[in-house]
């Protein structure tokens, strides 16, 4: 198929000269700070994008899942931090499984939790590198800045745990009024850990991992004094939620959503082929109505149901019957938990497709 104007729809079409601009941008950034890059690559569970930011100079990369990277051990990526709380037996002999395809770590916020993974791991003669987890302010998973020293120590006298050491993410900033104050909380983001690596290693305990991230504060957290370590994810591809933010242009959106028109039940209402299975339903960030914008038009797609998304059609606007479209979605990672395969172009040449071969891994 040479062109996308050949493409049968909905499909998820990523533009290559986009991503990879995006890629060398963010390796930039990182190099010039003086910290790793350890992408978060459940925004497009593809080996061979990973490939790319380990060609542009990443460590190795982030993932949430150990499905997610069983799938990556067998690509054959050699390093991976699994950035959540890993909780579990039935988990902990998965994760030995992979320590000996990979080097691997995962995250931790309580000593219970660490324990289901180290005692596994003690009774196999090995250990399993950990990273505690502190709350910068997003109150979601992590323990509080003040906490960071007790739990650290205790994790490091868990058997079969080695404490690398310590990591945040400012989800918060997603939620964020604008740039200053994105830019407040990225600071904050890579102060607090810096400050907690700092009180642990008062303590006389080793960290050697000061780990921050998210898209919209990377450039701003990774500067700081003390941080070591980065993982954002987004930033290969962008979506309408970081135009909104401010951390990118139009220009700089690497994934869309090519569509076909399907209805034109009314002058002020269209219906695409996509709907929630194809775009999910994740709202816009940091606030904003819809479901997702259409390149070069002012109307957006206002409802959705499964198979349908609804544009209300802005005045001055129309839509015909069997009209193609290109969708910017809400939230371009999980979309890509949605499609088998994306679509390769440059502009409107297509040059071939990758399987999302991590998509849909839960456990
Ligand atoms: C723990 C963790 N680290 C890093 C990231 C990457 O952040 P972003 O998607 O903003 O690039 C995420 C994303 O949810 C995350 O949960």
């Amino acid at each position: 198929v040479p062109f996308l104007d050949d493409l049968d729809t909905p499909s998820v079409v990523v533009d290559l000269d986009v991503l990879e601009a995006n890629i060398g941008r963010m390796a930039a950034h990182a190099k010039e700070s003086g910290v790793r890059l350890r992408p978060h690559a459940k925004t497009h569970k593809i080996p061979e994008l990973a490939r790319l930011q380990l060609a542009a100079g990443s460590t190795g990369i982030s993932l949430a899942k150990i499905g997610e990277a069983e799938v990556f051990a067998d690509a054959g990526i050699e390093d991976v931090f699994l950035a959540y709380p890993v909780v579990g037996a039935k988990k902990a002999d998965r994760v030995l499984a992979l320590s000996q395809r990979m080097r691997i770590a995962i995250g931790a916020d309580s000593v219970a939790g660490a324990a289901t993974i180290g005692d596994v791991f003690h009774a196999a003669g090995r250990r399993i590198e950990v990273l505690l987890k502190v709350d910068c302010g997003y109150h979601r998973v992590g323990v509080s800045p003040e906490a960071a020293v007790t739990t650290a120590s205790r994790l490091a006298e868990l058997p079969g745990i080695a404490l690398r050491g310590v990591f945040t993410h400012a989800g918060h900033a997603y939620h964020a009024s604008g740039r200053d104050e994105i830019d407040r909380i990225a600071r904050t983001e890579g102060e607090i850990l810096a400050q907690a690596a700092a009180e642990i290693r008062a303590a006389g305990i080793p960290v050697a991992e000061v780990s921050v991230g998210s898209t919209p504060t990377a450039r701003g957290s990774m500067g700081v004094a003390g941080v070591t370590e980065c993982r954002p994810g987004n930033y290969v591809y962008h979506d309408a939620s970081q135009v909104s933010l401010g951390t990118c242009g139009l220009g700089d959106c690497a994934m869309t959503v090519l569509a076909t028109v399907v209805s034109v039940p009314a002058p002020e209402r269209a219906v695409l082929d996509c709907g929630s299975k194809t775009l999910s339903s994740d709202p816009l960030r940091p606030r904003g109505e819809g479901h997702g914008w259409i390149l070069g038009r002012k109307s957006r797609l206002a409802s959705l149901s499964e198979e349908h998304g609804v544009v209300r059609v802005e005045p001055g606007e129309s839509f015909r019957v069997g009209e193609r479209v290109r969708v910017l979605p809400n939230h371009a990672c999980v979309v890509s938990n949605l499609h088998d395969r994306v679509v390769l172009a440059r502009g409107d040449r297509v040059e071939g497709e990758w399987r999302v071969a991590a998509r849909g891994r839960v456990r």
